[in-house]
């Protein structure tokens, strides 16, 4: 069976960025010269997918706008005959359809996840959650989406996280089936390390079950008041079961200041130019030897 639909929740307010992000969305912050959420779709599209829902709010139109064509733009390259610049344009996704729906309060991310119940009717979905960017060989969502078709359940993508950062994620308690394949126990969100059951945390990537939305009803507030997906995914675990999966590939958190500035020397540390001169220049910003 075949994964076609994601849901992308981008209706987080941004405020770790402000003031930046009073108007312009979060998602678009560039790394290097791409916005996050072209990574996000390029990574959807390579798995297969080809519709995207946007669980979107307000102010975040240019999240849609970026993905729709420019005429205007395009007749003015075309006129200059600025054909690099045309191909830069050019290589903004566009194959693949985009829906969204308005999320009107921060309900926490199950209850932006629960939007999506009018938009799914299969077996199984995608979720991104594009502060968390991927750079691998292989797409992680087709990684996931291999795992999910070997054993026909949902799959969550997780990776070891330094300990004193497991209060930032949801925590699984594994049970190893095969090479990064792991059966989940049980979870937590966002744990003190005392109650950690391990260090493998969710990071934004979910291959959830077309039903999840009667576990989101049944989801009590929890972590900071809000409904969280972890909360409801539990409730499935005992029922359904669930299956983590560490994938392969860099994970940069593009969530704040000092890790998106990390996604952007990592991405740039990939070009080889860029890699030497940013080598050199950082060695006359901090006088040191690398
Ligand atoms: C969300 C999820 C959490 C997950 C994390 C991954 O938390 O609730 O389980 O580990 O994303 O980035 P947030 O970062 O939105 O607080």
């Amino acid at each position: 069976m075949k994964i076609k639909k994601a849901v992308i929740p981008v209706a987080g307010l941004g405020t770790r960025f402000l003031p930046y992000t009073k108007v312009v969305p979060k998602e678009m912050l560039p790394v290097w010269d791409i916005p996050i959420i072209q990574f996000i779709i390029e990574e959807a599209i390579n798995s297969g997918i080809e519709s995207v829902l946007f669980v979107t709010s307000k102010e975040k139109y240019s999240i849609e706008d970026y993905f729709d064509r420019n005429f205007y733009l395009e007749y003015f390259l075309n006129k200059n005959k600025d054909k690099e610049k045309l191909s830069v344009l050019n290589r903004i996704p566009q194959n693949f359809r985009i829906y969204s729906v308005r999320q009107k309060e921060a309900r926490g991310l199950g209850d932006a996840i629960l939007h999506a119940e009018d938009f799914i009717a299969e077996e199984f979905f995608a979720v991104f959650l594009p502060d968390d960017l991927i750079f691998s060989q292989k797409p992680v969502m087709k990684q996931m989406i291999e795992v999910m078709e070997n054993y026909n359940k949902p799959v969550l993508g997780v990776e070891k996280v330094p300990w004193k950062m497991v209060n930032s994620y949801g925590i699984i308690k594994p049970r190893k089936i095969k090479k990064r394949i792991f059966e989940i126990l049980d979870m937590i969100e966002k744990p003190d390390i005392k109650d950690a059951f391990s260090n493998l945390g969710v990071v934004g990537r979910y291959i959830l079950p077309g039903n999840i939305f009667s576990f989101i009803k049944k989801t009590k507030p929890g972590v900071k008041g809000e409904i969280q997906i972890t909360d409801s995914l539990r409730i499935l675990m005992k029922e359904q079961g669930i299956l983590a999966y560490e994938f392969e590939g860099i994970r940069c958190d593009t969530g704040n200041k000092y890790d998106y500035l990390l996604a952007i020397l990592t991405y740039a540390s990939m070009h080889k130019e860029l890699r030497k001169k940013i080598k050199r220049d950082i060695k006359k910003i901090f006088k040191i030897n690398l």
